[in-house]
């Protein structure tokens, strides 16, 4: 069983490549398997669902070409249900497809079944979290967006630090433990801390922590966050 499958288990870090440089790519991703990253974060962006263009099928099929690293795709386009067939999905993919793009969800979810993969919603900041409640059965995560999804670089929106203890709560009172906590955007150290302590188990790595700064410090960034996310006891 590939570790890396286990997020619930253990806390992992999916890096956001919308983030990354396409310069030294290769160099970059060699850095994430050194450092035992366990997904690539794909933010597929369609201009409509969000405000913004994003990593399509044709880098999702080169991606693959340049590593094994598993990929968390998140989608961020109107009625995914009609485009699936599109992203060459792998049965080591997580795919997180957005409550509010359809309103087909159900169909959704039994459509993303057939691919093998792992299946997260992804729910937006003003979405409440009891719309999971009559899909639990039916997911493996959920993907908490910290922002309003289509860039990165924004600050987060303070209401989601509490919907993501409540999100736990919820989930370990339904008996769904078992259930990943995905949290994106504006993950800095400090509200990694927190997240983890609340009860998040994987970690979109953006400009906010992995890219805050060049190449050469990719590998110290990674460690760092590495350190907030498995950090004992509280926060202050
Ligand atoms: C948000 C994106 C994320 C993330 C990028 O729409 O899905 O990839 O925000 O990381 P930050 O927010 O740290 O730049
Ligand atoms: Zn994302």
């Amino acid at each position: 069983m590939d570790t890396r499958l286990n997020c619930n288990q253990k806390k992992c870090i999916s890096v956001s490549m919308m983030c990354s440089r396409l310069v030294g790519l290769q160099e970059t991703i060699q850095i994430f398997e050194q450092e035992k990253i366990e997904y690539l974060h794909i933010d597929v962006m369609d201009g409509s669902f969000v405000p913004n263009f994003g990593l399509g099928c044709d880098y999702i099929n080169r991606l693959r070409e340049l590593t094994n690293i598993p990929l968390d795709i998140h989608l961020m386009i109107d009625r995914p249900e009609q485009k699936l067939s599109w992203m060459n999905i792998k049965n080591t993919d997580i795919v997180s497809v957005h409550y509010e793009s359809t309103p087909q969800i159900q169909k959704t979810i039994d459509l993303l079944k057939t691919y093998g993969c792992k299946i997260f919603l992804a729910i937006n900041p003003a979405t409440p979290i009891f719309v999971l409640e009559e899909i639990l059965d039916y997911i493996d995560g959920v993907n908490v967006l910290m922002v309003n999804p289509g860039f990165a670089g924004q600050k987060i929106i303070p209401s989601t630090l509490l919907k993501v203890k409540k999100l736990v709560y919820f989930l370990n009172s339904n008996g769904k433990d078992d259930i990943v906590v995905e949290v994106d955007g504006n993950i800095t150290l400090e509200y990694a801390k927190q997240l983890k302590d609340y009860g998040a188990s994987m970690f979109v790595a953006g400009t906010s922590s992995l890219f805050m700064s060049g190449i050469d410090e990719y590998a110290g960034n990674i460690k760092k966050l590495r350190n907030a996310i498995n950090s004992k006891g509280a926060i202050t």
